[in-house]
This record gives structure tokens, sequence and C-alpha cells, in this order.
């Protein structure tokens, strides 16, 4: 997310924070544990690394610590190394680069009709609400890959959902967006949500398919909600039908089947002309104010009128549950994990039971996680949710690199009746202050999360922040972001105590020495990060078009946004692709057999402060990609990745 609309040069309006809890920030933990710091120099980095069961990466900001370095170093002796593509430099041309004996090709970019008799795109933005209703949406971000068919056939063929976080309100129209209509609302809403659509390898290329799965999730399809804050609980109730999600991030896959769309900047949407209108306490905490992120819908739709219609801002901030094999599913907001900007929603299992890791990525917010509180399996035996039942624990980093996981529970704690809250449904409609109030640790921007399937370590990518140093943050500001990770109690995902290190620092050691990274392997603001099922941990960057390419912000090194792939033992990384002008890396998944990687370029062309602004006249002054078609415009795509010899991506 990447949007600024006073200037429309885009800043991340997430690097402000709206935590004024005073809840003790990570550079205050940083203080405490430098001494603990110089201890890891001295000689215990081995016990401080035993948790993690890691010779090298733990550690990565001090100098004593091995790894973390790419060029090929680094593999056990007699073991094949995790990664073995060579890694190509950075680059700001516009297009995509992949490693030599790999090839990239585009798949369903922003606009592609998800049947065959459907809208065509039109190059110029011409298409209408209903005829983007019918098309793959703009602003690809999560994604995963459902196998249609038993063993190696749903290596060939399966459903992609893929999330579209946003429009690009210059692209998104003809005439740009000066002149707001309801029209441009209902396009607007039609660009956002989630994509289901069917794809298929065939002669060694992969195509979507008309197929009675294919279908569009947008800012209107009607949705159903569940848990404690139910349909019928007051604050829920609008001058609208409930419908629709937004802003949807990043996401999650369930293990019974479904995929699960994060609700991320969702407060950007709402604004006002009141004057008399002010944000409540609950509101502000949110970011909601009166000219949101520019959008200005509610100019034309009442829905989105703060001061008319306070209520619609209550049914976002949700995760929503999608069953990708019913098409004709309602959507469900699951509301016992909590409301507030959902990054993604990473699960996981233990003891039978499901676990659930989701960041609230804005400067100064803090780390979540879901514990059911009996196995899944029973739950859906009995036909019921196993998101309606268990306790939702915020994240709180300890000085001595502990950390424990604080349950956010009406009655325990600070939670109760005397302290103002009225029962669970307010915890979670008021997720962000019961977290405040149980004292959680806020973090430089928390993104994904992703969980090593060979040991269930828990990696977390802190993009980037504006001043909350601290020893798993040892930066003010921290313009290029790390990725921090931590072992469960026990290796046991539902433990409620943890031990936590950095696994890198991110950024380009001409700029900042701690940095052990080099021309191979430097990046900024990592977003995406994601396990594949070999252990080889993808990384994607979101630099922010504010500082992407500019030398006066220190990121000319950096080329332009990226991904990455990381062996976790070792701490080797090898930057793998390049994305085009504008654009970020976000969305990766692979084929069951690891033989075809999608990821997804977001943004391509958005305005940068390096390469210029598009306006309705020339869309293309910034980047034309994928199509370079001269009368056309960029557009978000999907892109599938695969080796020239068939081999396992990454290898
Ligand atoms: Fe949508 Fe936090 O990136
Ligand atoms: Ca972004
Ligand atoms: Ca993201
Ligand atoms: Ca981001």
């Amino acid at each position: 997310m990447s949007i600024d609309h006073d200037s429309h040069i885009h800043t991340d309006p997430d690097d402000i924070s709206s935590n004024t809890s005073g809840n003790r920030p990570f550079h205050e933990v940083m203080a405490a544990r430098a001494g603990r710091r110089e201890v890891v120099r001295g000689g215990t980095v081995v016990a401080a690394a035993a948790f993690l069961g890691l010779a090298g990466a733990v550690g990565t900001t001090d100098p004593a610590a091995a790894g973390g370095k790419g060029g090929g170093h680094g593999h056990w002796p007699g073991k094949k190394p995790l990664i073995g593509f060579t890694s190509v430099a950075p680059s700001t041309e516009d297009r995509i680069t992949v490693p030599p004996g790999y090839t990239a090709q585009v798949l369903i970019p922003w606009g592609t009709p998800l049947h065959r008799k459907g809208p065509a795109w039109r190059s110029d933005a011409s298409n209408t609400a209903a005829e983007q209703a019918q098309q793959v949406g703009s602003h690809h971000d999560g994604m995963h890959f459902f196998p249609l068919g038993k063993g190696p056939l749903g290596n060939r063929r399966g459903l992609l959902v893929l999330n579209h976080e946003y429009i690009d309100r210059t692209m998104h129209y003809t005439d740009g967006d000066a002149v707001m209509t309801m029209e441009k609302v209902d396009k607007g809403l039609a660009g956002h949500g989630v994509t289901v659509i069917e794809v298929e390898q065939a002669g060694g290329k992969w195509r979507h398919v008309d197929s009675k799965f294919n279908r569009r999730v947008t800012g209107t399809t009607p949705v159903a909600f569940s848990g404690p804050v139910s349909a019928r609980h007051p604050a829920l109730q609008a001058n609208n039908p409930a419908m629709g999600t937004l802003n949807n991030c990043s996401h999650g896959f369930t293990p019974w089947g479904t995929y699960v769309a994060c609700e991320e900047n969702w407060n950007g949407y709402f604004g006002t002309e009141d004057p008399a209108w002010t944000p409540t306490v609950e509101q502000a905490r949110y970011g909601v104010n009166a000219a949101g992120f520019g959008y200005r819908w509610h100019l034309a739709d009442p829905r989105f009128d703060v001061a008319g219609n306070p209520n619609e801002l209550n049914r976002f901030g949700w995760l929503v549950e999608i069953d990708p094999m019913n098409p004709r599913s309602t959507p469900v907001k699951r509301t016992a994990l909590g409301r507030f900007k959902h990054e993604g929603a990473t699960f996981w299992e233990s003891r039978g039971r499901v676990v659930v890791y989701s960041g609230d990525d804005q400067d100064g917010d803090y780390l979540y996680k879901f514990v059911g509180d009996r196995p899944w399996r029973m739950y859906r035996a009995l036909g019921r949710s196993p998101l309606d039942h268990g306790t939702l624990y915020v994240a709180r980093f300890d000085d001595d690199g502990r950390g424990r996981w604080l349950p956010l529970a009406f009655g325990r704690g600070p939670l109760t009746r005397a302290n103002g809250w009225r029962d669970q449904a307010d915890v979670l409609l008021r997720t962000r202050q019961a977290a405040d109030a149980v004292g959680a640790t806020p973090l430089d921007r928390p993104e994904w999360v992703s969980v090593n399937p060979k040991n269930n370590d828990v990696y977390l990518t802190l993009t980037n922040g504006s001043g909350r140093p601290g020893e798993v943050n040892p930066r003010t500001p921290n313009p290029y972001g790390h990725i921090v990770r931590w072992r469960e109690r026990g290796g046991d995902n539902t433990a409620t105590s943890f031990d936590w290190d950095i696994f890198v620092l991110a950024g380009d050691p001409a700029y900042d020495p701690q940095v052990r990274l080099d021309e191979s392997n430097i990046f900024g603001s990592p977003d995406g990060i994601w396990f594949d099922g070999d252990g080889r941990l993808w990384i994607q960057t979101d630099i922010s078009n504010s500082t992407q390419n500019r030398a006066d912000r220190g990121h000319e090194n950096l080329g332009n946004n990226a991904m990455l792939a990381a062996d976790p033992t070792t701490g080797e990384i090898r930057r793998f692709l390049v994305g085009p002008r504008g654009a970020e890396i976000t969305g990766v998944v692979t084929t069951p057999d690891q033989r075809t990687m999608f990821i997804n370029v977001q943004h391509p062309g958005e305005s940068t402060t390096f390469w210029g602004t598009p306006t309705p006249e020339n869309p293309r002054a910034v980047s034309n990609w994928p199509d370079f078609d001269p009368a056309g415009r960029p557009r978000s795509a999907t892109v599938v990745i695969r080796k020239v010899d068939g081999g396992v991506i990454g290898t």
C-alpha cells in the first residue's frame, strides 16, 4: 500500500503512527537488551542461538555472528545447497528479471475477462463498473494456489485465488478521478476484492480457463459475520446491507481448504464533508479521518460518509473466509480474530488446533495470534467454524530475548467492565485499544508471517519505521526494515511464550555498516515472506514509491522492488527476481511439486518521486509493463516462473 492523496507522490499512510498508548516501544527494549548483545559477543552466541538450532544467522546485527552474506558459502558439508540459482543484479529496468535458466510469463493482468464471453480489457480504462466486476481486479496481492485433482494433476491445474488490494485513482478511469461519480465509485469497488480463477498448464505455458469456479468477490458482494461480533450486533447496523471487502492485502489459507482475505487499510476509503464531524477515540486509533486516503467516494456514495453512516466502518478490519470450491458461497468475516489492519493471516496447526498469526501493518502497531480452543477437526465435524472458538493474543517482546502472548479476553487482565469493556465483542471491535491496554509491544510495521515447515520457527517482516529502534529493531529511523523470528515454547505454536531474535537487517552497507549484505542480496522494506515446502524463505520487497531508487534516501543501489530467497539455516540470501518500475513484488506460491511459482507484480507505473507522476493523458510516465501498448497503461499482473529444465524453483 502506498498512497498519498495530497501530492500524488505516494507515501505509506501506514508510516504514520496512530498508537498513542505509550506502550514501551522496541527501542526501550533494545536499550535494555544492549547489555545482552555484549554478552552474546563475549561467547554465548551459541547458547543464544540454541533455541533456534542455528549456527549463523542469529544476531546478524552482531559482527561476531556468521552467515547472512550472499555469495554461495555456508551450506552444510555434503548437503546440497538449498539455493542453487545465480543471483540477479539490482536493476531499474522496466521489466521482470529472473536468473539464467528461468522464465517469467505474465498471467491474468488487471482487466482480464473471467469468462470467454466476458467483456474484453480496454486499454484506455473505458471498461464500465459492470464490466470490471466480470474481469480480474486491480493491484494483485496475496495469493494461493488450490490444486484441482489428486497427485500430479494438481501440479498442472488449479484455482488461483488472489487479493486486489487497491486501485490507482489515476489509472482506473479514462479521465482520472478529478470528478467523482457513483459510476466511478462502483468501478473502484469492482476493482477491489478477490479473484478466483482456474488456471492450467498446457504446452509448457500456463493459461486461465473458463470455469464454473471463476468468480469475483468485490466491495459490493454480500457478506456474513460470525463469532462474537454477530451480524445482529448494534455496531454493525448501518444504512446499507452488509457487503464487500476492501484493501485485501495478504491472505491465508486454512487446513480445511478455504481462503482468507485480509482487510488492511480500510479506513482510507471513508471520509466526510461535515465540518462538525470529529473521530471518536476508537476511530482515531484506526486512523479514520475526514479526508481518508483521498478516494473521495463519500462525495458520490453515502455508504462511505463517516458522519452519516459511521457503523459501516465497523464492518471492516476483519479476516474474511471464502470457499473457492463453492462459487455461490457467501464470504464470512470471522470476528474472533480481531479488528485491525490485517496484513495477512498465516495458518499453522499444533496439537490439532489452528494457529493464525496476523500483523497489524502500521508504524507502532502490533503482532497478533489466534489459537483455537479445541482441535479444528472436531469443530468441522460438528459443522462449526474452528475460527469462531479460540483466544486472540497480542505479542509482547521482552528485554531478555523472550516474549509473551497476552490474551485479549474480556474479564482477563485490564479488559474488565470496571475499565469500560462491555463484553468480548467490544474487545474485538476495539482490538487495537485492547492490545494497548494489555501492554503489547509496538513494532515497525508488522507485515507477513511465515512458519518454517522444518522446525516451526516463525518469521515476521518489519517493513520499515520512522523511529522505533530496538535490539530487534536497532535503527532510528529504520528506513530499510528487517526480519524477526521466534521459536514458540517447546516448538508448540499454541504456546503463550517464545524466544526471539533477528534473522536479517535489510539495507545497504554503503549507508549502514551493520548491514551484512552485498550486491548479490541487498534489499529494502521486506514485506511478503513465504517458506516453500523445502524450507526456502522467499522475501519480497515493497520500498515505498516516495523512496524507491532515490540516492537522497539511500536507496539508489537497491534497484526496483525485488524477490530474494534465503536459507534460514545458513543465513545465505540471493536476489531471485527484480520487478518493473514503480511496482512492488508480492504474493508467492508454488504448485505442490514446486516446479511452477506464481508471484504478483502490484502497482507497476505508480507515481514515484524518482520516475514521475502518471496523468490521464500519459498513464505511462513511469512504466508501461506488461503490455508496452503505446496507447495503453501499466497494470498489475500475476507472473508465472518456471525453470527451463523443469526443476524445482530456487534450486
Ligand atoms: Fe498491504 Fe502492508 O502491505
Ligand atoms: Ca505496497
Ligand atoms: Ca504488503
Ligand atoms: Ca508494504
